[in-house]
């Protein structure tokens, strides 16, 4: 249906997007009714939603008129009609406020709230009995979203549309099918909130709807701009900063025990920071994209809605201040009246927020999308087709993505924070392992980010390159760094030992039967060179390539799944299963023949490999597609060698050193069996040699 892909690109995308709750089981528990403790706050929970959806529909419907969304229908343009001109973008909102909700409560009820060992508190159960609720709504609204947005694009009042061309698209045009699978995600998450009380389970209701908000943003209105990297990329960034932000408030004025809420509020004004800088980052990232020039933002509508946002993240700023220094102290005093009065306002300009944000996402922007009159190739990839490659080309004009870029500075800045408090307790933490953590970290925004990123897409060769190194390099410096010995040493234990903090959760994680299963060696090595053989004799390559999705989850799954191995084979962090040196040994000549073969196998191929992708992008100034690809199997078996080598020395080594080790602990034994008289092993174990021998010589018949 390729005419309503353009169409798509003109109308913009969709995204996800409130409360009812019966408390049933808490009451038990906390002896005191829960429920009672919410109808004593009734005016709070009875006005509070009113005023946030009043709030949010009204800035919505103004913003949309001030953009220019609302503009009369074109005579001549197929026209939907007013419910769908209407309810689309209510919809959405809709969408984004119960994606907000979901993500927000299943996060506090697992993260922040204390737990009841195993099970989540009282609270806890309350918040994804209410979040199952928000959830089903989300999964319902992102399915109307499909039909109103077919409608939409169509230009057909929905009660004309017919079902095969709704299916056709949910199940046949990016936009869509993001769509589906956030509303079967949704479900899923509303499912799993509402079916047990184990706080695992809770996580995993809250990993589910933190992963279902992010696939409208690689599809929608930010997929089709220029330089969709970095708009995709924000914009994910962006909707999850929100998401947890915005939600997690909401789930604490669902918290009436001043006492509980105290630690729960600190804990969430840690996450509220880091949300409030993501959200910020990412929304003026984005804002840049479609703006094009920062006069656009005075001089355009989409430019005003973008400083209403702007003027809600002051605000939402200086909230979060008053909190740290005046509410917060005062919870942990038990009052809570300056909290809650505080949040209400918060979650009022929140919902303001969403309603601007919707709005900007149906505006059309001063930066047209490049759409149907642009080159299908920048189209394509985002950018122009780059220069033929200079050193100055592969270093310079950098391809930031926000996603790869915002990962590595937050593992540079935790690991240097984590090092800052091993040292100020007066613990050593090697400088080698730092600088293997950081130089990997280096890498791997290079590999990502500089210009050499542009030429991994339309060169074979270079994304060879670009694997190898994000593959092999950085997973073996980043092993070389021990993060989570660092974490495990760094991180507080929470005062209150029903919290579950990040190193319960990490040793949960390390410990559980899951990496159990990944770091069995066989299956580490088989999932490494299972990628290399899956990925580039089959046409997963081409798929991959062509969404950016699909790339920047092939660029992760390059470093997961080379971290894995090289965990297994030289990792020092805790969870590695104790494995025979040689047996490792054997492992790392497996991986390193497997890797050899791929390249001799490239080597060997007449045919092009992804040639739907690289026959679009192929550069004029390249050599032909084969003979790139040829070169494109040098570097993979050529690459391989070095890292490789690399591995094998420091496999002896430990190796070695473990001998070492196991020869000390033998001769401190028997230093402790002489000094004692007691059998050490080495006597207990010519004892069983010589009784052996005994027995040996008793049977053997005397000539
Ligand atoms: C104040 C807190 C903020 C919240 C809660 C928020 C929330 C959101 C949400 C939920 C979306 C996705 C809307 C959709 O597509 O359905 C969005 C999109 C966006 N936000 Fe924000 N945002 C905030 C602040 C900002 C700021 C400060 C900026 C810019 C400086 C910004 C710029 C954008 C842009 C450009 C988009 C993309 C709109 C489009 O698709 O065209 N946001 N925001």
């Amino acid at each position: 249906m390729p005419h309503v892909e353009n169409a798509q690109r003109h109308a913009g995308s969709t995204r996800s997007g409130a409360i009812t709750a019966t408390a049933t089981h808490p009451e038990t528990a906390t002896g005191r009714s829960v429920g009672a403790a919410v109808s004593r706050g009734g005016w709070l929970a009875a006005t509070l939603p009113v005023a946030a959806v009043v709030s949010a529909v009204a800035v919505l419907l103004l913003a949309l008129r001030v953009g220019g969304a609302l503009t009369q229908s074109i005579p001549g343009l197929p026209d939907p009609g007013p419910v769908t001109t209407w309810a689309l973008p209510v919809a959405r909102l809709l969408a984004d406020a119960t994606a907000t909700l979901t993500v927000g409560l299943l996060a506090t009820a697992a993260f922040l709230l204390p737990g009841d060992g195993p099970s989540v508190s009282p609270y806890g159960y309350l918040l994804r009995r209410r979040a199952g609720l928000a959830a089903a709504a989300w999964a319902g609204s992102a399915l109307a979203l499909i039909v109103l947005t077919v409608s939409d694009l169509l230009g057909v009042p929905v009660g004309r549309l017919n079902v095969p061309t709704v299916v056709s698209y949910a199940t046949s045009i990016s936009q869509g099918q993001a769509l589906l699978v956030q509303a079967g995600l949704a479900a899923a998450a509303a499912a799993l909130a509402r079916a047990g009380v184990s706080r695992d389970s809770a996580a995993l209701a809250a990993a589910l709807a933190t992963v279902a908000v992010v696939p409208p943003a690689f599809t929608g209105h930010a997929a089709g701009a220029g330089n969709h990297q970095i708009a995709v990329s924000s914009l994910t960034l962006h909707v999850l900063g929100a998401a947890l932000w915005v939600g997690g408030l909401a789930a604490l004025l669902m918290i009436r025990r001043a006492t509980v809420l105290a630690d729960v509020a600190n804990r969430y004004s840690r996450l509220a920071l880091g949300c409030f800088a993501a959200v910020a980052v990412s929304g003026m990232a984005n804002a840049a994209v479609r703006l094009g020039t920062p006069a656009q933002l005075w001089q355009s509508r989409y430019g005003w809605l973008i400083l209403g946002k702007l003027a809600a993240l002051l605000i939402l700023g200086v909230f979060g201040a008053a909190h740290r220094r005046r509410t917060i102290p005062q919870l942990r005093a038990g009052r809570r009246g300056a909290f809650t009065r505080l949040a209400a306002g918060e979650l009022v300009v929140f919902a303001a927020a969403v309603g601007l944000a919707v709005a900007l996402s149906r505006s059309p922007t001063p930066v047209p999308d490049p759409g149907t009159d642009a080159d299908p190739l920048t189209a394509l990839l985002g950018f122009g087709m780059p220069a033929a490659p200079t050193p100055g080309n592969l270093l310079g004009q950098p391809l930031p993505d926000l996603l790869f870029l915002a990962a590595s500075l937050a593992g540079a800045a935790s690991y240097l924070v984590g090092v800052g408090r091993l040292r100020k307790a007066g613990h050593h933490w090697p400088i080698a392992r730092t600088a293997s953590w950081l130089a990997g970290i280096l890498v791997f925004a290079a590999a990502t980010g500089l210009g050499f990123a542009r030429y991994a897409y339309v060169l074979f060769s270079a994304h060879m390159a670009q694997h190898m190194v994000l593959a092999m390099l950085v997973p073996i410096l980043l092993v070389g760094g021990a993060p989570v010995t660092l974490a495990l040493r760094a991180l507080r234990r929470p005062t209150d030992p029903q919290v579950r903090g990040i190193r319960q959760w990490l040793l949960r994680g390390v410990h559980s039967p899951v990496t159990r299963l990944l770091t069995h060696p066989l299956v580490a090595l088989g999932i490494y060179t299972g990628s290399l053989f899956g990925l580039y004799f089959s046409d997963l390559l081409g798929t991959l390539m062509r969404s950016h999705l699909g790339h920047v989850a092939m660029l992760v799954h390059f470093v997961a799944s080379g971290y894995l191995l090289f965990w297994v084979l030289i990792g020092i962090d805790p969870g590695r299963p104790r494995i025979p040196h040689p047996f490792l040994v054997l492992i790392h000549l497996a991986a390193m023949m497997a890797h050899g073969f791929f390249g001799l196998a490239l080597m060997q191929t007449t045919t092009v490999i992804a040639p739907d992708w690289y026959t679009s992008v192929h550069p004029g100034w390249a050599s032909s597609l084969l003979d790139d690809q040829k070169l494109g199997a040098g570097i993979a078996w050529a690459f391989g060698e070095i890292p490789a080598a690399v591995v094998m020395i420091l496999l002896v080594r430990q190796w070695i050193q473990a001998d070492q080790r196991e020869q000390r602990r033998l001769d401190r034994a028997a230093d402790r069996a002489e000094a004692t008289g007691e059998d050490d092993d080495l006597t207990r174990y010519n004892a069983f040699l010589a009784a052996a021998g005994e027995q040996e010589a008793r049977r053997r018949p005397t000539r």
